[in-house]
C-alpha cells in the first residue's frame, strides 16, 4: 500500500472544508458592491424611519417661562449657551443683539446638527461646518445648504432676568 504523507497530514476540517486562505480572503467586485447596496439601502432606511418619527411624533413645546440668567451676565454682543432640564437636553444659544434685543436659537444646525455659533462681527449666525448662515434676527436661512431656519425661543426680560419660552411672534421682544 502507497504511503501519502500529504494526505495523513491534512486535518478533517481541512477536508471539509476546502477553502485556501487566498481564496478566503479575496473579496470580488460583485461582493463589494453588494455591500455598498446593502450599506447604502440601510442607511437610507435609516433616514426614512427618523424622518417618519418626526412627522409621526412632533416634539413637544416648550411649557412655561425657564430663567436663564441675569441681564448683566451677557454683553452686547455676547452669548450664552444654555439647556432647559427636562427638555431633552436640547443646546440653546441666547444672544445679546443690541439694547433690550435679545434672541434665543436652537444651536444644532437644521442640516446636519453641527454647534452654530454668532459671528458678532457680521451679525449673523454661522455654521462651522458647512458654511451655513442664519439671520441672527430670526433664525431664517441666508446661505448653505441648512433647508430650515432655527427653531427659536422667545425671550422675556423681567427684573434685569432673562426668561425664555415656547416660540410666540407676537411675545419677542425686539
Ligand atoms: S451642519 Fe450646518 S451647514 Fe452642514
Amino acid at each position: 500500500m502507497a504511503y501519502n504523507s500529504k494526505e495523513k497530514e491534512t486535518p478533517n476540517w481541512k477536508k471539509d472544508f476546502p477553502v485556501k486562505k487566498d481564496e478566503a480572503t479575496h473579496v470580488s467586485r460583485r461582493e463589494f458592491a453588494k455591500f455598498l447596496c446593502l450599506l447604502s439601502g440601510g442607511m437610507a432606511l435609516g433616514n426614512g424611519i427618523i424622518a417618519i418619527k418626526s412627522f409621526a411624533f412632533p416634539s413637544k413645546e416648550l411649557e412655561g417661562e425657564h430663567f436663564i440668567c441675569n441681564t448683566s451676565d451677557v454683553a452686547i454682543g455676547q452669548t450664552k449657551e444654555f439647556i432647559i432640564e427636562g427638555e431633552k437636553n436640547i443646546p440653546y444659544l441666547l444672544i445679546h443683539l443690541s439694547e433690550g434685543k435679545w434672541r434665543a436659537f436652537e444651536q444644532k444646525c437644521t442640516h446636519l446638527s453641527c454647534a452654530v455659533r454668532y459671528n458678532a462681527e457680521i451679525n449673523k449666525i454661522e455654521c462651522p461646518c458647512h458654511k451655513g448662515f442664519f439671520d441672527a434676527d430670526t433664525g431664517t436661512v441666508l446661505a448653505g445648504p441648512p433647508p430650515r431656519p432655527l427653531p427659536q425661543l422667545s425671550v422675556h426680560i423681567k427684573n434685569e432676568k432673562v426668561y425664555v419660552s415656547a416660540y410666540k411672534e407676537s411675545k419677542t421682544i425686539s
